[in-house]
């Protein structure tokens, strides 16, 4: 989860050369800061390095991202008008740098460990779409939503269109895996999910379904569980807001599940990181179907070296089973 970043020296090395934009736009340099962690952190897969809002620009609404504000777009969605306004395009052609970001980490990995593909879910896209940047309260978007119902079902619909076909092209791309953020879903209510989420993100899910397995996360899903389940994913995503076990027996065990630690857990000491590392793995139960994750991004001041010491404690865990007998923090 946010795999490379801030966190690492090597990184923050490029970005004083590069902005975040040109690393996404440049295939050779998103190839370099994807196997960043790969070559420093016991990971068992690649995420592709991009970021969720580069398909906002050929769509019409292009933005920058602001030094300690994160993304802001220059002309946010503000009228029902702005949504019929919007152009479709061809992911092979105006993101064919993050295709081909794809074919060459591909080509350097050469299966060492499988490439996650992703991209933006219809709410959190339309959130960035409509706030125009970070948002404590998703005001705007949910006056939207709740005053013309039509148009945020035209906006979901050209954006959950848009997002099958991308990650269709990051499918034949070469991409192992499709991961589809929802990041901040948890905004909503169980009733709003349903009516005005569900059905775009379904569709996404129901078009690439069959060719890749497919994960699906949110943060703040706590009541959605159920209900992102419906939507679609061969796995869900769950953040540590709920007890990974109380999850998976709402998401149903015939799903696979990702997560859950507390990504500020990493900050420190390494003696609690490691016994809530263990709680998890205790709930999960040893049962196949887990994939061991934070429940989301890696924070900017997180020590490397714990990042090295929590995979490290997952793999010797996972291997003796989940009986581990000594103090979780003796590692
Ligand atoms: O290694 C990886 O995890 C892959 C790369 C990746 C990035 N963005 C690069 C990035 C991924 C998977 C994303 C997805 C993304 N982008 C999400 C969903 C994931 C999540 O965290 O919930 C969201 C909401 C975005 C939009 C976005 N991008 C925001 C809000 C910000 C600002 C955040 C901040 O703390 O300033 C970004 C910037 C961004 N995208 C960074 C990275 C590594 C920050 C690094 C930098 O500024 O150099």
């Amino acid at each position: 989860m946010r795999q490379a970043g801030r966190y690492m020296s090597e990184y923050r090395a490029l970005r004083e050369r590069y902005s975040l934009l040109d690393l996404c736009r440049t295939p050779e340099l998103a190839t370099e800061v994807t196997l960043q962690p790969v070559n420093r952190i016991e990971v068992d897969a690649a995420i592709l390095f991009s970021d969720l809002l580069l398909p906002l620009e050929p769509m019409g609404l292009p933005f920058d991202f602001i030094k300690g504000e994160g993304p802001q777009l220059e002309r946010p969605i503000s009228t029902p008008g702005d949504i019929d306004a919007l152009r479709d395009f061809e992911p092979r052609e105006a993101l064919g740098h993050v295709l081909e970001a794809i074919r060459l980490v591909q080509q350097e990995l050469a299966g060492r460990v499988p490439l996650i593909g992703f991209a933006g879910a219809p709410f959190t896209l339309a959130s960035y779409a409509i706030e125009g940047g970070h948002s404590n309260n998703f005001a705007k978007t949910k006056s939207l939503m709740y005053g013309h119902p039509d148009a945020w079902h035209r906006l979901c619909d050209r954006l959950s269109t848009m997002v099958a076909d991308y990650l269709l092209a990051q499918i034949e791309a070469g991409v192992d895996v499709v991961q589809i953020f929802d990041s901040w879903v948890g905004m909503l209510s169980a009733t709003d999910y349903r009516e005005f989420v569900l059905p775009h993100t379904r569709k996404i899910f129901e078009t690439v379904a069959g060719r890749v397995p497919t994960i699906h996360f949110g943060t703040g899903t706590a009541t959605l569980l159920e209900l992102l389940r419906e939507a679609g994913g061969d796995v869900i995503g769950v953040d540590w807001r709920i007890p990974l076990d109380e999850a998976w027996k709402r998401i149903g065990t015939d799903r696979a599940v990702q997560g859950n630690l507390d990504p500020t857990l990493l900050l420190g000491p390494a003696k609690r990181l490691l016994e809530q590392t263990q709680d998890v793995l205790v709930r999960a139960g040893g049962r196949p179907g887990h994939i061991f994750n934070l429940g989301h991004g890696i924070l900017p001041s997180t020590p490397l070296e714990h990042v090295q010491m929590l995979a490290q404690y997952v793999h010797r865990a996972s291997r003796s089973g989940t009986a581990i007998t000594r103090e979780p923090w003796d590692v």
